[in-house]
């Protein structure tokens, strides 16, 4: 039965920090320019519903480097869900390729295409959750660890939007506090959802003794943070949101060096990117020497290697020696048969 990566809490602990340290052992073989073929002759299809910089890149690439090979199929070019069901598309993917990987603000067709697929499916970013981008902050986070400190005890300062629309704060908010860590959301007034939707961060603040806490202070928000993490002040496409957006996160609300000033001496700062450089962050604080944003974009690629490695390892293999078999009688019967 494949294993999909829909969410990142459908995978323990335990398997959380094995994908973890999966990524450092091939980042590690990466810069040595000797990353293992673990997935010759493998094919990744990648559906991107929506635009995508990092996640198409760095999935496209983890194939190359991994020795399979990724294929971009953009809705509108493929008959998914238009001439054909996302059912049938899936049956027929399944056939054909041996994982894929899909972005579409469509969550329920997500889990739909899951449902019928026969091979691994990977959330490449939904409404609800980035469960991708998730495990890379992860992988970066634990490469740059305050002093003395494991992920477990970290202290991580979202600042943005706390309601569905935010669907990495949504992702990291949920696996932190099971890993035992602290996480804050530092929201204008109005950017909440309702009580129920944080059911999911509760239990897991249950399951890992970690917290979660809404504060409305800024200053008060970034007080303990080893990490400020940040989001995106509006979304490209909903440009009427822009200026209620800006007046209510500016100025309070972006990262800033006097914000910074605020939090302790050794915090870093994130963001998933794209940025709204001037906006939600300034570039003092984005080319800043704390700034992970950098490390973070190139950790997208050794996650998502990670991820793939993880749920087609268990698929069979090339055997060369079996190849060389097969090519034989092949040949043969071409000699005989095909002038
Ligand atoms: N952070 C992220 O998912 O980036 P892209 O939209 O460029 O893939």
């Amino acid at each position: 039965m494949a294993r999909n990566f829909l969410d990142l809490m459908d995978f323990t602990n335990e398997e959380v920090y094995k994908l973890i340290e999966l990524a450092k052992m091939l980042k590690s073989a990466d810069k040595k320019d000797a990353c293992p073929y673990l997935l010759k002759d493998k094919s990744l299809g990648m559906i991107f519903a929506e635009p995508s910089t990092r996640t198409r890149i760095s999935f496209e690439v983890a194939m190359t480097k991994l020795g399979g090979h990724a294929l971009y199929l953009r809705p509108g070019e493929i008959h998914l869900g238009v001439s054909e069901s996302v059912k049938d598309t899936s049956l027929v993917m399944s056939r054909l390729l041996d994982a894929i990987e899909i972005r579409s603000t469509d969550d329920e067709g997500i889990y739909e295409l899951a449902k019928h697929a026969g091979i691994p499916v990977i959330n490449g970013m939904g409404t609800y959750l980035h469960p991708c981008q998730c495990l890379c902050d992860l992988v970066t986070m634990s490469e740059h660890l305050p002093e003395g400190k494991e992920l477990k005890d970290i202290t991580l300062t979202f600042v943005g939007d706390a309601t569905i629309y935010e669907n990495v704060g949504t992702a990291l908010s949920q696996i932190l506090p099971r890993l035992g860590a602290n996480f804050i959301y530092c929201v204008p007034e109005g950017y909440v959802a309702d009580d129920g939707f944080y059911a999911p961060v509760y239990r897991a603040c249950e399951e890992g003794g970690g917290t979660f806490k809404i504060v409305h202070d800024p200053k008060e928000a970034v007080r303990d943070a080893d990490y400020i993490y940040s989001s995106v002040m509006w979304y490209e496409g909903y440009d009427d949101d822009k200026e209620r957006r800006c007046r209510d996160f500016l100025p309070d609300y972006q990262i800033n060096e006097e914000l910074a000033s605020y939090a302790p001496a050794h915090c870093m700062f994130m963001h998933y990117l794209p940025a709204q450089r001037g906006y939600e962050m300034t570039d003092a604080i984005m080319d800043h020497e704390r700034s992970l944003l950098w490390d973070g974009a190139e950790n997208r690629l050794y996650g998502e290697m990670a991820i793939l490695v993880y749920l087609m390892h268990y698929q069979k293999k090339a055997d060369e020696e079996l190849r060389r078999e097969e090519q034989a009688k092949i040949e043969a019967w071409l000699e005989e048969n095909v002038k």
